[in-house]
């Protein structure tokens, strides 16, 4: 869906959603389509890259906030399309940080020997949950899905550091205020359009600029690393303008960013799966290369990785 399409839907221009986010397109998955349809098809291709068949993974984290249903977990529908019959599965809601999280989550498992192939899906059909009136909300989000493999290893490589943190005072920047407990479905909420994102933009770009260059700073220092020994920062793709932000509060050229969200917007849980994947494809990563992996979400989460390739 084009910026052009997205002028004939709501009140804003091409030059706006381009100039404040960097957004040229964004993928819209069909309307039969939910997050484990989308998750399904990354991970095949991640069993695939990594010469696997489903029964080796032993489990299944998929960090999600438009999972298939309330309950059962996406990682269950997940699990029973892949045919993953030796996984367990759960879902982790942690919003554009959601990726991190779980990959957070499999690391700490890896490292206790708890576990040996952990599939970590970043799926997301942010359509579905979209207000398509709200010219505020609606410009920014896309559907999408990415998928990767942790397992153990003994050479010198693999991830470094994670750090994970969230702030719940700061919840009403970004929510869905619909659905849950604290309003159940009924046709009030429906009419008050309770089911759809609400976003403070600005007050949320505020504090993501300053919270993400704090983060990797303290990354990469805790880690006695300087940007300069950096291969690659795969930021999560809200807005061009924080990325830019946090690629210049590292000095790090642009060169070594990678930047995906004028064709997919943001895809929340997703789009850092997406952008890893682009850059491996693309031979922007090589072996014994430090890459950093951000993200900031609703929570608010915050989230970064350090991985030596
Ligand atoms: N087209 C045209 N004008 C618009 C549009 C639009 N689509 N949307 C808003 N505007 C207007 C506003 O109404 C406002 O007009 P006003 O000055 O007359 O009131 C003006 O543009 C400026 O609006 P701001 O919200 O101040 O614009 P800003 O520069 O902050 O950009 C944006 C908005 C793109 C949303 C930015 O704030 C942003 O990216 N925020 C962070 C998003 C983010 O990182 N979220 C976390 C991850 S998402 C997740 O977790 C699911």
């Amino acid at each position: 869906m084009s910026n052009s399409d997205m002028e004939k839907l709501v009140d804003t221009s091409e030059e706006w959603i381009i100039e404040r986010t960097g957004i040229k397109e964004r993928r819209i998955a069909d309307e039969s389509q939910a997050a484990s349809d989308l998750a399904y098809e990354a991970s095949k291709i991640a069993l695939e890259r990594a010469g696997l068949q489903a029964e080796d993974i032993d489990l299944i984290i998929v960090a999600t906030v438009t999972g298939d249903m309330p309950f059962p977990a996406t990682a269950c529908f997940l699990q029973n399309k892949l045919g993953a019959v030796n996984a367990a599965g759960f879902d982790i809601n942690a919003t554009c940080s959601g990726f991190l999280y779980g990959l957070y989550v499999a690391d700490g498992l890896i490292k206790s020997g708890m576990h040996r192939k952990i599939l970590v899906v970043g799926a997301e059909v942010l359509s579905k949950i979209t207000d398509w009136d709200d010219r505020t909300t609606c410009v920014l989000f896309g559907d999408g899905a990415g998928a990767v493999i942790v397992g153990p290893t003994e050479e010198d490589r693999g991830i470094l550091s994670m750090h994970i943190n969230s702030d719940g005072r700061m919840w009403d920047l970004l929510h869905v205020p619909g659905g849950g407990s604290r309003n159940p479905a009924s046709k009030e909420t429906i009419d008050k359009k309770l089911h759809y994102i609400k976003m403070k933009g600005n007050e949320t770009f505020k504090v993501a600029v300053r919270t993400l260059e704090e983060l990797v700073v303290r990354t990469l220092e805790e880690n006695g690393l300087d940007s300069s020994q950096l291969s690659l920062l795969i930021p999560h793709q809200a807005n061009l303008r924080i990325i830019q932000a946090t690629a210049d509060r590292l000095k790090l050229p642009f060169d070594k960013v990678v930047v995906n969200l004028d064709k997919y917007g943001n895809t929340s849980a997703a789009s850092i799966p997406i952008a890893l994947d682009e850059a491996v494809a693309s031979g922007r990563i090589g072996k014994g290369d430090y890459i950093l992996l951000e993200a900031f979400g609703g929570g608010l989460t915050w989230a970064s990785a350090l991985i030596k390739w």
